[in-house]
């Protein structure tokens, strides 16, 4: 009898490793990072910049930037790692803009990105970057601006253009819940009738809300 497997019969271990130490638990991604992306986590790593975009956030804006054209935008830099996912799927002809307020932070992630003119980043307060509205994409990585500021993002974007917001809590419930008590957050994001919600969960422990302006 032939024991050896094949590729079909192999036992895979579900909690696949995205990188050497790091488990990614229900989903299946190749373990290889754009190099603008890596880059970019050699920066925030080497500043203890423990808040960048993961992986899995990461995946879904670079397919989603695949899907944009026009301008997409970010809101809380960091070291670019949001932004590098960004530009790593999108089209050479889009305009890419991301405001950090930390003007250090602005200037290392301003670095990452001197060998692509499409990436802009701006140091300041992220409303900076309302003069280029509208958006067709806009990852919304600040807290108090996915807290507070449904009105003023509806009005940054175009007709059909997706706003991203990322580190919920997957939770099955609705009105949908965080440590026991309702997300209110979340669930403002899921019901404004300007928009057409989902909340999409990218990992065991992580779910993204992607908002479609109508
Ligand atoms: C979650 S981190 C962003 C991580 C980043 N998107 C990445 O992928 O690495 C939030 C960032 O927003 C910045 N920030 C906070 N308030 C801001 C504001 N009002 N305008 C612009 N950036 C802000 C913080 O300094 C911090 O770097």
């Amino acid at each position: 009898m032939d024991n050896r497997l094949t590729l079909r019969d192999r036992p895979v271990d579900v909690h696949t490793a995205s990188e050497p130490g790091r488990q990614t638990p229900g989903v299946s991604a190749p373990p290889e990072l754009p190099d603008i992306v890596r880059r970019a986590l050699d920066v925030s790593r080497s500043q203890g910049f423990v808040s960048a975009t993961r992986h899995e956030t990461g995946r879904l804006l670079a397919t989603l930037a695949a899907m944009r054209r026009g301008t997409l935008a970010e809101l809380g830099t960091g070291c670019g790692v949001g932004a590098a996912w960004l530009s790593s799927g999108a089209d050479s002809q889009v305009r890419i803009v991301t405001a950090e307020v930390d003007p250090r932070l602005a200037d290392l992630a301003r670095d990452v990105f001197t060998d692509d003119q499409r990436v802009e980043v701006y140091a300041g307060d992220w409303t900076a970057l309302e003069q280029f509205a509208p958006f067709s994409l806009l990852f919304v990585d600040v807290r108090e601006v996915k807290r507070g500021s449904v009105d003023v993002i509806a009005d940054l974007m175009e007709p059909g253009g997706v706003v991203v917001l990322d580190d919920f809590t997957p939770s099955t419930q609705w009105p949908p819940t965080y440590h026991g008590r309702v997300d209110e957050m979340r669930e403002r994001w899921l019901t404004d009738e300007r928009f057409t919600a989902v909340d999409v969960m990218v990992t065991d422990d992580a779910s993204v809300v992607l908002a479609a302006r109508r």
